[in-house]
């Protein structure tokens, strides 16, 4: 066992032996993992059809499937092809086909910018998995499209088409998500626009998103016609000024996957500054999964959101790895695993619709998806189960 492991390790006996709660191991929460998917089909199965494709939530009690639009469709047929790398079982390759090929006509939406989210997360695996070139080509196609939303004067592609009453350019800092397939693409089809245009928007997004703090406002609006910022507003966080917790965390994977793919110095020390802004938060260093905003004015009567934590934890694992000086960040990673993998956060098998964690918060402005189950949370867990128990093994 090399020295990072090791350390890994150690914290994980002492905070199981110190907190008094029961955690599984890397196996046996893999294990956990196969039993609660396995029921999480059975549910979804007969609800599916030819245009709900992919299980999101619980709404009213009940299972909540959406359409392959959806920017959350692509998350469930990732998680079936993280089961399927993870148990190596025919099986779960079979299902996570199933619920991969109905997102095809995807490649082609161009209204959103949210195709990185649906096609890397289903396709991408499903190229990985199986290197069909079928799938290889969906995805370049999906990349294409999703570059025609770039605009060359904002040096940003442009999120949403929604709301043109308040933004005319919005750009949030989520759209760091989807770049990764842009990279990836370049890469695989040598179109090295494609490559331009995900570091460009990058650095657009370093320029005009941060605060002095290094925290994130969540939309940006600019002017179509010379590039200008218009306006810096929130949609999903408490305010305008506050710091939305999911929106940190897709900050901090955006700019640590920019500098895994580019080596681009920049990109980390932006992932730095993001992290170190994190750090400062009341209780994340511990370990806490954040409240849903980390302003929200009613802490600690306010609801959770353990996505934030899943998609924080999997970059703080990443960014561990890629920092010089990353042993802290393997160590919160470490911490906010364990959170998410104590019966506090992690469902039962039998319960909670076949989702993996309780907790997550959606829209809360809106008054939407308040602490239930997401898909997205399920995905990024399952994405950091599966660095560490390839990590342990090697
Ligand atoms: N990308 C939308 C969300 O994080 O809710």
């Amino acid at each position: 066992m090399n020295n990072c492991k090791y350390f890994l390790f150690a914290i994980l006996i002492s905070y199981s032996c110190s907190s008094g709660k029961k955690y599984l191991n890397e196996s046996e929460l893999i294990t956990n993992a196969e039993e609660q998917l396995t029921y999480a089909l059975e549910i979804a199965e007969p609800l599916r059809d030819s245009i709900l494709v992919s299980p999101r939530t619980i709404e009213d009690g009940k299972l909540k499937l959406v359409k392959s639009s959806d920017w959350t469709s692509g998350f469930f047929p990732g998680n079936l092809w993280m089961m399927y790398e993870m148990t190596g079982k025919d099986f779960w390759q079979n299902e996570a086909l199933k619920y991969t090929l109905p997102l095809k006509k995807e490649q082609w939406n161009g209204g959103t910018h949210d195709m990185g989210f649906k096609m890397f997360c289903s396709y991408g695996k499903a190229w990985e998995k199986t290197n069909n070139s079928e799938f290889k080509e969906v995805l370049i196609q999906s990349a294409k499209t999703l570059a025609t939303r770039f605009n060359p004067e904002v040096g940003c592609i442009r999120s949403w088409d929604h709301n043109s009453d308040k933004w005319d350019f919005p750009v949030i800092i989520d759209n760091m998500m989807n770049l990764e397939l842009l990279l990836w693409a370049a890469k695989e089809s040598g179109e090295a626009y494609l490559k331009d245009v995900a570091i460009a928007h990058a650095y657009t997004t370093m320029e005009n998103h941060f605060r002095e703090d290094n925290s994130s406002y969540h939309v940006v609006d600019y002017n179509p016609k010379n590039g200008n910022v218009q306006n810096k507003h929130t949609h999903q966080g408490y305010s305008h000024e506050s710091s939305w917790a999911r929106g940190q965390a897709w900050g901090l994977y955006g700019f640590t996957m920019m500098y895994r793919e580019t080596s681009n110095e920049d990109f980390l020390e932006q992932a730095q500054k993001i992290a170190e802004f994190l750090l400062e938060q009341p209780g994340i260093k511990e370990g806490r999964v954040p409240y849903w905003d980390f302003d929200a004015p009613n802490v600690p009567d306010e609801p959770f959101d353990a996505s934030a934590a899943a998609v924080m934890a999997s970059a703080f694992y990443d960014l561990g790895y890629l920092a010089p000086d990353g042993e802290r960040y393997l160590d919160v990673s470490e911490k906010l695993f364990l959170a998410l993998s104590s019966p506090d956060f992690l469902a039962s098998v039998g319960e909670n619709k076949g989702f993996l964690l309780m907790h997550s918060t959606g829209h809360k402005p809106h008054n939407s998806e308040i602490d239930v189950p997401i898909v997205y949370a399920d995905y990024y867990y399952l994405e950091l189960l599966k660095k560490r128990s390839s990590s342990m093994l090697n």
